[in-house]
């Protein structure tokens, strides 16, 4: 994750003051910090692969929250982050030019939803698919899984403008060479030809079939199937339009979305899947909600689009992560009126008897709609 949003904004987390102890320029925009973990601190900042945290700084008179995913496997005891440098006023440069090695930042606990539960003793085969700095998850998870899971195989399908702008290439390489027997990787370039037509463009659906059909059309240990019929679970993260796309082609594909995982690395208003059954139309809609102790009153046009996506486009500061009833970021209680539940990969059947509902894959049903997102 790598949003830029200024404060106020609405938070519950806890922060801890944490030594950087390294800073790295790795590209032209993007650079490292590296934290320690005081021993004090460690039950606090013990995290899983493919979390984030959130660093409060200073910018232009103003502060900021920022999320960023760690780069760093638990394992490592550190918070390693890879952050990009957006635009030449981006607050992401101040924070790069502010601090030094030995300096005490605010760091918050690790957080996040875009993870994975560990199977040491399965044999199981793993895609990532990564746009530039949507990369720092996926390091996470990869190192963690060539860690804990001997038998796992792992692709990786990284995208990037050119080869001069390819965060943590070292990094991977070197993971790749020593884990050479289940660790395979593919760089793709966007704006660079390097006389190979299929490493060149955008990672999108037509991608997806050219490595279903070219890379992962023979299983050398499964001759009855193929190493895309193999494929237990998806890791994708970049901008929100590429996760869209190879969230779609991977479904299309045959890959169950409950085991298509994605962090959007900036606000996305869109769906990710297009929804996939016909409603009764219901208009001018009342949508009362309780958000982090405050009352709230939205207006919905009408059911055409999910109650998150509204809410979202309205710009209520509604949590999310995956908006495909995966992760239960926005899980919520109904307290009043009525939706359709489109799909559902997180609630338990008694947490939906109870009333329990998902945002991001709920369409309204009646004309008033209460709901409480403080659910602890
Ligand atoms: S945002 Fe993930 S379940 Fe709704």
């Amino acid at each position: 994750m790598d949003t830029e949003k200024k404060s106020p904004k609405i938070r519950q987390v806890a922060f801890h003051k944490l030594r950087l102890t390294q800073k790295k320029k790795i590209t032209a925009n993007t650079f490292t910090l590296d934290f320690e973990i005081p021993d004090a601190l460690k039950p606090a900042f013990r995290f899983e692969a493919g979390q984030y945290v959130t660093i409060k700084y200073p910018s232009g008179g103003e502060i900021y929250h920022n999320d960023f995913s760690m780069t760093s496997a638990p394992h490592e005891e550190r918070i390693s982050l890879g952050i990009k440098i957006n635009r030449e006023d981006s607050s992401t440069k101040d924070l790069f030019e502010a601090f030094q090695p030995g300096d005490l930042l605010d760091v918050s606990e690790p957080r996040g939803r875009f993870t994975l539960v560990s199977k040491p003793h399965e044999f199981r085969t793993i895609i990532g698919f990564a746009g530039g700095i949507g990369i720092t998850p996926l390091l996470s998870h990869f190192k963690n899984i060539l860690h804990l899971e001997p038998r796992t195989r792992l692709f990786l399908f990284y995208g990037n403008k050119s080869k001069q702008e390819v965060p943590f290439k070292e990094e991977i390489d070197a993971l790749h060479e020593k884990y050479a027997d289940r660790f395979e990787v593919h760089y793709f370039y966007s704006r660079e030809k390097v006389g190979n037509a299929f490493l060149e463009g955008r990672l999108d659906e037509k991608k997806v079939e050219l490595i279903i059909n070219q890379l992962m059309m023979i299983d050398d240990t499964d001759e009855e199937s193929t190493l895309w019929d193999s494929v237990d679970e998806v890791l994708i993260c970049g901008k929100g339009e590429m996760i869209k796309n190879l969230a779609n082609a991977c479904y299309n594909n045959g890959i169950p979305k409950k085991n298509i995982h994605f962090e959007l690395f900036e606000e996305y208003n869109d769906d990710i899947y297009p929804v996939e059954k016909e409603f009764p139309l219901i208009e001018d809609i009342t949508l009362d909600f309780k958000l982090f102790n405050k009352e709230y009153s939205a207006q919905l046009k009408n059911n055409k689009v999910k109650l998150l996506q509204q809410l979202l486009i309205d710009g209520y500061p509604v949590p999310y992560s995956c908006k495909s009833g995966i992760c239960g970021s926005c899980e919520c209680m109904l307290e009043e009126g009525e939706v359709e539940l489109l799909e559902n990969e997180y609630l338990t059947e008694k947490e939906e008897a109870s009333g329990k509902i998902l945002a991001c894959m709920s369409v309204a049903m009646s004309k008033k709609i209460k709901l409480n997102f403080d659910l602890i």
